[in-house]
C-alpha cells in the first residue's frame, strides 16, 4: 500500500486509468482501497477495496467487501494486451467496472468507496522483473474529485485537558505514550487527531519488528518506520522503537540462518537499523520478550525464552545486542522488555536476576519495560508490588517503564482502576521514564480476533471502537491532575 502517496477525495462516479509496462509474463496489479486493509504481523484483514489486474491474456477485476476474507466478486475477460497497456476503472451508475481497449467487466458495487476516499496500491511477485505504473489519472464523471497529500501534518492545538497536557503541567513531565501503526494514521482522521493530540511519546507497534523491517538478508525497509518517526517529529513526540531483538516477528530467511552466521546477522540487524534512526529515535527495545513463559528453568522460574539467538549464543545474545546498540547510538536509552513481571513471583525474580547479570557484566542497559498487559483476573496489578519492583531497578542504577499497559475483559470501571492505578504508580516513582499505552482505540486493539470477518474487536484500550473515551481516559486525567497538586 503506498502509505505515503496521494489519496482520491470522490463523490459521485469517477473513473482511474491506470498505464502499465509490464514485463512479459508478469501481472501487474494495483489496488483500489475505499477502507485501509488492517495489517498486524501475521495477517492481514482486507476491508472494502478491489483489485485490477491485467495480464497477457487476462483482465480483471475482484471486490472485497469487508464483510469475508474472499472477495463478493472476481470477474476476469479475455484480452491480448501489449506491454504497454492502459485499464480504466470506473465507478458508474451503480456499477464497478474495468475495461482495456474494446473488453469491460462490471459488477455492481457493493459501496466501496462510500467513505470518499481511495487510497492505492500495487502487488508485484518477489523476485519477479518488475512492472512499471507509467501513470494513472483520475477523472470526475459527475460529482467531484480532489487529490489529497497524505495527511501527516502536525495537529497543532492539543485540548487543555489532554493526557499530554495533563502530564505536561505536573511537574514531572512524564511521557504519555501509545503504540502506533501506520495505516490508521495516514487513513483514518479520528485516530491521528487522538494520536497527535492526547499522547506525547509514540512505540512502534510492529513496523520496526525484524519481519517488517528487514523482509530478505539484503533488504531493508524504512518506510513505515520512517512514516511513524516523522509523525512523531511533526507532534513534537518522543520515539520509543520496538524492537530490535525477539524470538517472535522474525522474518523465514533469519529463522532460517546457520547457528554460526546468527551472531553476525544479528549484530548487523541491531546495527542497521539503529544506525537508521540514530539522532531521532530517544529509545529502544532492544531485546524484547528474553524470559520463557513457562517456568523451566533449573530453579523453578522461566529460565530463558528457547529462540534463534538464544540457540546459537545463550544468554550472551543479550550483551551482544545492547553493546551493538549502544556503539550505534550511544544517546539512545536501551531498554529490555518482558511481560508479566509486575508482580511478585518466579519471572520477577528470574528478570531481576537476569538484569543483576547484565549489569555485573558491564553491558550498556539504561532499563526495564514492564509490558503491563492486563489480559486476566489474575494479571491484576498492585501498585504498591509495581512500585516495590521499580525501586529495586532504581537500586542497580536501572530506569523502568509501563511499555504495553491494556486491560482486557474488564468492566469499564475495573479497567479504569487497573490503568490509573499504574499511572500512579509510574508518577510517584522518579525513575519511572514514560507510561505508555498498547494502542489508543479497540477500533484497532492488538486482541482483535483477526480471522472473524468483520474484525471482532476487543475491548482493552482507552478509546472505544468509536473513539469515544471510556471511563479509563477519565481516570488517567483525574490522575494526572491529582500529581500537579
Ligand atoms: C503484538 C501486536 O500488537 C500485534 O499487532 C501483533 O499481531 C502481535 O504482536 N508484547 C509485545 C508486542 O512486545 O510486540 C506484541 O504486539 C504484544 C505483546
Amino acid at each position: 500500500m503506498n502509505l505515503r502517496g496521494p489519496q482520491l477525495k470522490v463523490r459521485g462516479d469517477f473513473q482511474v486509468s491506470a498505464t502499465v509496462h509490464r514485463p512479459a509474463g508478469q501481472t501487474a496489479s494495483l489496488y483500489l482501497y475505499g477502507e485501509v486493509p488492517i495489517v498486524y504481523d501475521e495477517w492481514r484483514q482486507n476491508r472494502r477495496g478491489l483489485r485490477v489486474a491485467v495480464s497477457e491474456r487476462e483482465l480483471s477485476l475482484t471486490v472485497w467487501d469487508g464483510r469475508s476474507a474472499a472477495p463478493v466478486a472476481d470477474r476476469t475477460a479475455s484480452v491480448t494486451s501489449p506491454a504497454t497497456v492502459t485499464v480504466t476503472f470506473e465507478r458508474h451508475g451503480g456499477d464497478l467496472a474495468l475495461s482495456a481497449g474494446d473488453t469491460r467487466v462490471a459488477v455492481p458495487d457493493p459501496g466501496i468507496f462510500d467513505a470518499g476516499s481511495v487510497m492505492f496500491g500495487v502487488d508485484a511477485v518477489p523476485g519477479a522483473p518488475d512492472w512499471t505504473l507509467a501513470a494513472l489519472e483520475a477523472t470526475a464523471r459527475d460529482g467531484g474529485v480532489a487529490v489529497r497529500d497524505t495527511p501527516m501534518t502536525g495537529q497543532s492545538t492539543q485540548p487543555s485537558d489532554s493526557l499530554r497536557g495533563l502530564a505536561e503541567a505536573t511537574g514531572r513531565r512524564l511521557p504519555i505514550g501509545a503504540a502506533m501503526a501506520a495505516e490508521p494514521l495516514v487513513s483514518d482522521d479520528g485516530y491521528r487527531a487522538l494520536a497527535a493530540t492526547q499522547f506525547s511519546m509514540l512505540t512502534t507497534e510492529n513496523a520496526l519488528k525484524p519481519q517488517f523491517v528487514h523482509p530478505g538478508p539484503d533488504t531493508y525497509d524504512f518506510a513505515e518506520g520512517d512514516l511513524l518517526v516523522d509523525f512523531a517529529a511533526a507532534n513534537d513526540m518522543k520515539v520509543h522503537a520496538h524492537t530490535l531483538v525477539f524470538g517472535e516477528a522474525n522474518p523465514r530467511w533469519m529463522q532460517q540462518v546457520a547457528l554460526a552466521d546468527r551472531e553476525r546477522v544479528m549484530t548487523e540487524h541491531v546495527r542497521t537499523v539503529v544506525g537508521h534512526y540514530r539522532g531521532r529515535v530517544a529509545e529502544w527495545d532492544v531485546v524484547n520478550e528474553p524470559l520463557s513463559p513457562d517456568d523451566d528453568g533449573p530453579d523453578g522460574g522461566p529460565g530463558l525464552r528457547e529462540h534463534l539467538w538464544q540457540e546459537a549464543m545463550g544468554e550472551s545474545y543479550i550483551d551482544k545486542a545492547f553493546t551493538a546498540a549502544h556503539a550505534v547510538d550511544p544517546e539512545a536509552k536501551l531498554y529490555l522488555n518482558e511481560f508479566g513481571a509486575e508482580a511478585d513471583g518466579p519471572r520477577w525474580d528470574a528478570l531481576y536476576a537476569l538484569v543483576v547479570r547484565l549489569k555485573g557484566r558491564g553491558v550498556p542497559i539504561d532499563g526495564v519495560g514492564f509490558q503491563s498487559h492486563i489480559h486476566e483476573a489474575g494479571d491484576h496489578i498492585d501498585p504498591a508490588v509495581l512500585r516495590s519492583h521499580i525501586a529495586a531497578l532504581a537500586e542497580l542504577g536501572l530506569s523502568a517503564r509501563i511499555s504495553e499497559i491494556d486491560v482486557y475483559g474488564e468492566s469499564p470501571r475495573v479497567q479504569a482502576t487497573q490503568f490509573a492505578g499504574v499511572l500512579g504508580t509510574c508518577l510517584s516513582e522518579p525513575t519511572c521514564t514514560s507510561f505508555s499505552i498498547w494502542g489508543i482505540t479497540d477500533r484497532y486493539g492488538s486482541t482483535a480476533e483477526h480471522d472473524s470477518y468483520p474484525l471482532e474487536t476487543g475491548d482493552e484500550l482507552p478509546w472505544d471502537q468509536r473513539l469515544h473515551p471510556k471511563p479509563a481516559v477519565a481516570a488517567l486525567r483525574d490522575t494526572l491532575r491529582t500529581a500537579r497538586r
